[in-house]
């Protein structure tokens, strides 16, 4: 046995996994169920490290060093559980499989039992940054025993993507809690694109302008707080040209956003654990709204279109000014929301997920790197505790200098008839923390009234009832 660790699976994840690997010094096994494409990984790469190439299950792990570290690379669902049961004779206790794929924190967690009780670690593992960051340093999401890490943590430390020389990976926690971060840095990355998607709409709209005007904006951000990935290749697609008709690309792609599931998970998740992540949400059902072409087709038929076009042609600077707050408030939200989900699935299963540490794992490597995960970072480092990411000091001066820019793009919009429900959202949300009294409180009486369901009192302890069918009074519930 030579092998450091294995990859099975070698479609392009697998394969750009093996080779960064492999380019990292690591002598690794190589299988997959069909041998051609183990050969090719060799006959291409070859040259690029060690690879020590397998066509059977059995002589893989054969070729592994003890404790055995197999990566499994393969669909997420009813392949990644073949595989496992292919796996699970083959090794010895003390041996670790990891599951790289967009795997559902259940599935894990049930996974991660069963090969407990064989004594093997299981750690499902969230990967990030597509198949270029798999090649050249994604970022990394481990869960699993904290055993395994030991073995694992310095291979994938060393082929994560490093910023300020901080590997992007660290240990997320025991049995699902990598892959449940990973589900959140999806939900994220769903919210984030739907912002950007809704400021490039009222810009278009609002200013009457061509996607190549907006790609200038948009680069024009890439050097400010906004700088990110996203943010980046906005620019690039909005640049674009297709080859076949000369038109903007975006206007010759169908306006029907797809989904693998991800942010629906986060979604259901957030709705199990009590979770306001109305951005994440927001963003998911505008993918499915924009699916419901039959639906669109019918309004767009009786409510004819009359959107206002270029209103903001007259100041054209200040209205950029304020998408541009506006983008930054709600995505400070998205990002608030998201790690409030972290916080309770860490609660929820014990996970004892550090936040800060998350955030600078996510500074690099994967789809929603940006410069203010930097911020907050820091915000977690100052308080770990913090009830809200919207109110650590740096977010505090952030939102507060966007609010009215952000008030006036959600009221533009709606006059206007450019649907932001990603922007018009979060503003709600976070109106909604700082309101002083809530309509909660009518919801509460209505309850009592209807169905006898009690409500708490702000003057004294304990759950009290209304005789609303007779006299009205007030008694104490048990
Ligand atoms: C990543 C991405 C990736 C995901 C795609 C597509 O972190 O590298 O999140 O894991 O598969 O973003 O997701 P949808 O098809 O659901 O948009």
């Amino acid at each position: 046995a030579t092998a450091d660790i294995g990859v099975t699976g070698l479609a392009v994840m697998g394969r750009n996994l093996a080779r960064n690997l492999a380019r990292h010094g690591h002598a690794v096994a190589i299988h997959n169920r069909s041998p051609e494409k183990t050969r090719a990984l060799v006959s291409d790469h070859g040259y690029e490290g060690t690879f020590v190439a397998s066509e059977s299950m059995a002589d893989f792990v054969t070729s592994l060093k003890r404790p055995r570290a197999v990566i499994v690379m393969v669909k997420a669902g009813q392949p990644t559980d073949a595989v496992i049961d292919e796996l699970i004779p083959l090794l010895e206790p003390g041996d670790i499989v990891v599951d790289c794929g967009n795997a559902h924190f259940l599935d894990t967690r049930r996974r991660e039992e069963t090969l407990r009780e064989h004594g093997l670690h299981f750690v499902g593992t969230g990967v990030s940054g597509g198949e270029e960051g798999a090649l050249r340093g994604p970022s990394i999401m481990p869960g699993g025993s904290a055993e395994s890490y030991q073995k694992l943590g310095p291979i994938f430390e060393s082929i994560a993507a490093q910023v300020d020389g901080v590997p992007c990976c660290i240990h997320v926690g025991p049995d699902g809690a990598g892959h449940f971060v990973k589900m959140v840095h999806n939900g994220i990355e769903y919210a984030d694109m739907q912002l950007i998607a809704e400021a490039y709409d009222l810009l278009r709209s609002g200013l009457d302008a061509t996607p190549g005007q907006i790609a200038d904006i948009f680069r024009e951000w890439n050097r400010g707080s906004l700088e990110s990935f996203l943010i980046e290749i906005t620019a690039d697609v909005l640049a674009h040209v297709d080859g076949r008709t000369g038109r903007p690309f975006v206007d010759v792609v169908l306006d029907q956003a797809e989904q693998k599931g991800t942010g629906r998970w986060t979604v259901q998740s957030a709705l199990d654990l009590g979770v306001p992540i109305t951005g994440i949400a927001e963003a998911t059902f505008a993918r499915s709204l924009s699916g419901h072409a039959e639906q669109r087709e019918a309004a767009r038929a009786v409510f004819p279109v009359t959107n206002e076009l270029a209103w903001a042609a007259d100041d054209r600077e200040g209205f950029i000014e304020d998408v541009r707050k506006a983008l930054y408030a709600s995505k400070v939200v998205a990002y608030a929301q998201g790690f409030d989900m972290i916080k309770a699935g860490s609660e929820e299963y014990g996970w004892n997920v550090d936040r800060g540490a998350t955030a600078t794992i996510w500074r690099g490597g994967c789809i929603i790197r940006a410069r203010f995960l930097d911020r907050i970072r820091e915000a977690y480092d100052d308080d770990p505790e913090l009830p809200t990411l919207l109110a650590s000091p740096y977010f505090v001066k952030a939102v507060s200098d966007g609010v009215e820019s952000w008030r006036r793009v959600v009221a533009d919009s709606a006059r206007a008839g450019v649907p932001t429900p990603a922007f018009s959202s979060s503003l709600a949300y976070f109106d909604g923390l700082r309101r002083g009294r809530l309509p909660a409180a009518l919801i509460q009486g209505l309850r009592d009234n209807f169905g006898a369901h009690t409500y708490r009192r702000v003057d004294s302890e304990g759950a009290f009832h209304t005789l609303w069918g007779s006299d009205k009074t007030e008694s104490a519930a048990r």
